[in-house]
């Protein structure tokens, strides 16, 4: 596995790589990035990783300084992996002046996580963008779990015509079905306890939307309440549609509840999808 920390070595080492696919992160390495990882190695010769916390999607009052750095358990993990490239830029690698061109995303980026993040999706597009222009994959690996960055991206990639392949992998979940993300390190014991009730509440909406409930406005104010009731903070919980996250129509079969919540310091976000027949 080869380590490359600057945009001249990477180039250099890609030259010979035109098969390869892409995968993301901004490190701290779970499950969940094995799980994307997987889904990538049988998809090209070479499998590239980066590692990157980026600065232009962190709000002011976010945790980017406090963000879990774990650089050698990280590549650790990767090795095991079977990654090819790990790229593990310097932000003045990525940012060697203030990034003043940016990808602006569509009014997708004002809803939901874009309503309580603002600027949230323009620095993920963009570091995004800037990435892809470096590692040149015909692939990229992004996790469900992060749902509206999912499909913000692949609505860039579509919509600026990039040679890119968007492919989307499963959340992966504990054995009392929380999903796996970095964030769960700052829960306490006692909030590690209460933390899959988010899930809970995702599915019994899930199994009441499959069951025939069509009053969507009634099981978002429901969620909400059955979380605040047990200490959570919600943004929100939203019934919408897969395919561009809008409020469903009479008749759309392919259904996402999505919700974000604190519980204590930590804000958790995580989605159930409705396949209705
Ligand atoms: O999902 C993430 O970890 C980040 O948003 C990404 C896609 C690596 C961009 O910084």
């Amino acid at each position: 596995m080869d380590i490359i920390h600057s945009v001249a070595d990477l180039r250099a080492r890609l030259q010979r790589e035109p098969n390869n696919v892409f995968v993301p992160t901004m490190g701290n390495l779970h499950e969940g990035h094995i799980q994307l990882i997987d889904v990538a190695k049988p998809r090209a010769a070479c499998t590239v990783v980066s590692i990157f916390v980026n600065r232009l999607q962190f709000g002011p009052r976010e945790d980017f300084d406090r963000y879990p750095r774990t650089f050698e358990a990280d590549c650790k993990r990767l090795r095991e992996a079977g990654v090819d490239v790990v790229f593990v830029p310097e932000e003045k690698e990525i940012y060697p002046e203030p990034q003043t061109f940016v990808v602006e995303p569509s009014d997708l980026q004002h809803i939901l996580e874009g309503a309580h993040r603002p600027g949230h999706f323009r620095g993920v597009a963009t570091v995004v963008l800037k990435l892809f222009n470096l590692v040149m994959p015909h692939s990229a690996i992004f996790g469900k779990k992060d749902y509206q960055q999912y499909i913000v991206l692949r609505d860039m990639v579509r919509q600026l015509a990039l040679p890119i392949e968007i492919i989307p992998a499963e959340t992966v979940r504990g054995p009392d079905g929380l999903a796996l993300s970095s964030r769960n390190l700052y829960l306490s014991t006692e909030e590690r306890r209460e933390a899959p009730r988010l899930y809970r509440t995702l599915r019994h909406a899930h199994d009441e939307i499959m069951t025939g409930a069509r009053d969507f406005q009634r099981i978002e104010l429901h969620s909400m309440s059955e979380l605040a009731n047990h200490g959570w903070k919600p943004d929100y919980v939203a019934v919408r549609r897969q395919a561009d996250l809008q409020a469903p129509a009479p008749g759309n079969r392919d259904i996402v509840v999505l919700a974000a919540a604190r519980l204590g310091r930590t804000r958790l976000i995580d989605n159930v999808e409705v396949f209705l027949k």
